[in-house]
């Protein structure tokens, strides 16, 4: 039996899974990440602890099937900057986390200068500290020595999957897949190679740069385990196509630590007037692969904190049920801009709140409104798809390129397992959401690319007949009440944006 190994790095945990050539799940291992934030704003990972709880994570999971693999393949979490000596591979600093602030005050700059407009239309990509680019800057220009080294070629970047692509190889291969690349705000999404242009507006040596090549292919070999690494993907285009989305107009959200809601473009970069991105999707040949994507910060992060940050709940699992012994939020809204607010507002000064407190409110309306929290974020990001979608409609005479309005959102992420969740998502949304029997696309999305990279399927035709339903969810609030909701939920992002 063939089977395929996904490491699947994340911003919570490293995860590996081995899945059958059928699709099925057939062992998982994984290891919570050390969070550190140094700084209100700031959140860094340790690159080396990235390494060893994946490679530790990897053995796990093989040795649990005890079958013979046949290709890896790393998905990952994207944007985050590792910085590492070419010589020694240690990291000269921690990584810098997507989810960090530090450059707020620097993309500001850079918009009052009016370099937004240049700047997305070369990435797709908005000024926001959100992309890799600008903390890459600030290594550069804080560790002692760091740009010197840079400009002499003794230093790499690379975001986490060239990280681990250079770990696995032994240091042999530094190397991206372009829909990583796409997120660092330094490759021109059209041309398909870095922008000269950005890399001297952001004081970024070429030097540093990993060689960008499509998702599927051989990168190297993974000498530990005697096989290629086949496919490589960021973590949202890998779930994209885990779930079968591989035709224009078919979208998905993924409820990870964030929430990020892609519906795939096709060959044609559509650029967005709703704060939503432009982005490359995975490509399995040199031929460029887009889409939309509404990026949300804080998803399943929201239920981290209620277990960490205010210990309402001892474990993940928990809040269900402490959500479901209250009738409803109680009047209680939850804004969880912890990292700023992504697509559509893009505030990376925005902080979190909560509205509509009473002297009855208790921690089960705020788990209520925590969960309802990441509904209504993904809800405001399908309202701008929508939007887009149906201007590009009006404007365009052509016929239909498979781009158009919803009709359905296919769901994936460790949080769409919470059906109170994904019944309130439906009902505000007045679409079915459809739960697929493996929940864990993003890391099959990254099994299915290394199984074509290395010759196991024989196209992507094959992955449709992979992708099974396990549950839909039908709407059942009545169109005035989800408004209603959704009137709430923007009132209560006016506040804090105005705050
Ligand atoms: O863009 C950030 C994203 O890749 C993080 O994904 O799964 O760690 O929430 P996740």
């Amino acid at each position: 039996m063939e089977a395929l190994l996904a490491l699947d790095q994340g911003t919570s945990s490293s995860r590996a899974m081995v899945f059958g050539r059928d699709g099925r799940l057939l062992a998982v291992a994984q290891r919570e990440l050390t969070q550190h934030f140094p700084q209100p704003g700031w959140v860094e990972h340790d690159a080396n602890e990235i390494w060893e709880g994946q490679i530790a994570c990897a053995r796990e999971a093989v040795a649990k099937t005890g079958v013979k693999v046949a290709a890896i393949g790393i998905t990952n979490q994207r944007e985050t900057v590792v910085l590492w000596d070419r010589k020694t591979g240690e990291p000269i600093h921690k990584a810098l986390v997507w989810q960090d602030r530090r450059t707020a005050a620097f993309c500001e700059d850079l918009k009052r200068q009016g370099l937004e407009p240049r700047v997305r239309e070369l990435t797709g990509l908005v000024l926001d500290p959100y992309f890799s680019a600008t903390k890459l800057r600030w290594l550069l220009d804080q560790v002692p020595g760091a740009r010197a080294r840079a400009e002499r070629g003794e230093l790499a970047f690379g975001t986490v999957d060239s990280w681990l692509l250079w770990k696995l190889t032994g240091g042999k291969v530094h190397a991206t897949d372009a829909s990583n690349a796409s997120r660092t705000l330094l490759f021109d999404i059209h041309r398909g190679d870095w922008s000269e242009e950005l890399l001297s507006l952001f004081g970024i040596p070429r030097a540093l740069l990993p060689e960008v090549r499509p998702s599927a292919g051989m990168y190297g070999q993974a000498a530990e385990f005697g096989v290629p690494i086949s496919g490589i993907a960021g973590d949202q285009q890998a779930a994209l196509f885990g779930q079968a989305a591989l035709q224009p107009g078919q979208a998905k959200n993924t409820y990870g630590t964030g929430c990020f809601l892609l519906m795939h473009t096709g060959t044609q970069a559509r650029t967005s007037t709703q704060g939503l991105l432009t982005t490359r999707a995975a490509q399995l040949d040199a031929t460029p692969q887009y889409a939309l994507e509404g990026s949300v910060f804080v998803g399943g992060a929201v239920v981290q904190w209620l277990r960490d940050g205010l210990h309402a709940i001892g474990a993940s699992s928990e809040v269900q049920a402490l959500a479901l012994s209250v009738p409803d939020a109680g009047g209680v809204m939850f804004v969880p801009a912890f990292a700023g607010l992504g697509a559509p507002y893009w505030r990376a000064d925005a902080r979190g709140a909560l509205l509509g407190l009473t002297r009855g409110t208790t921690q089960a309306h705020i788990a209520r409104a925590a969960l309802e929290s990441i509904a209504f974020q993904s809800a405001a990001v399908l309202s701008a798809m929508n939007a887009d979608v149906g201007a590009a409609e009006r404007l365009t005479a052509l016929p239909s390129s498979g781009v158009a309005q919803l009709k359905e959102l296919r769901v994936d992420g460790g949080a769409s397992a919470n059906d109170l969740l994904m019944q309130f998502q439906a009902d505000l949304l007045g679409i079915p959401v459809l739960r697929p029997k493996v929940i864990e696309t993003t890391a099959l999305g990254a099994a299915l690319l290394a199984g074509i990279g290395a010759g196991v399927y024989a196209s992507a035709d094959e992955i449709g007949a992979i992708w099974q339903l396990d549950r839909a969810f039908e709407p059942c609030m009545s169109r005035d009440e989800a408004a209603a909701r959704l009137a709430q939920w923007d009132k209560a992002v006016r506040q804090v944006l105005a705050a």
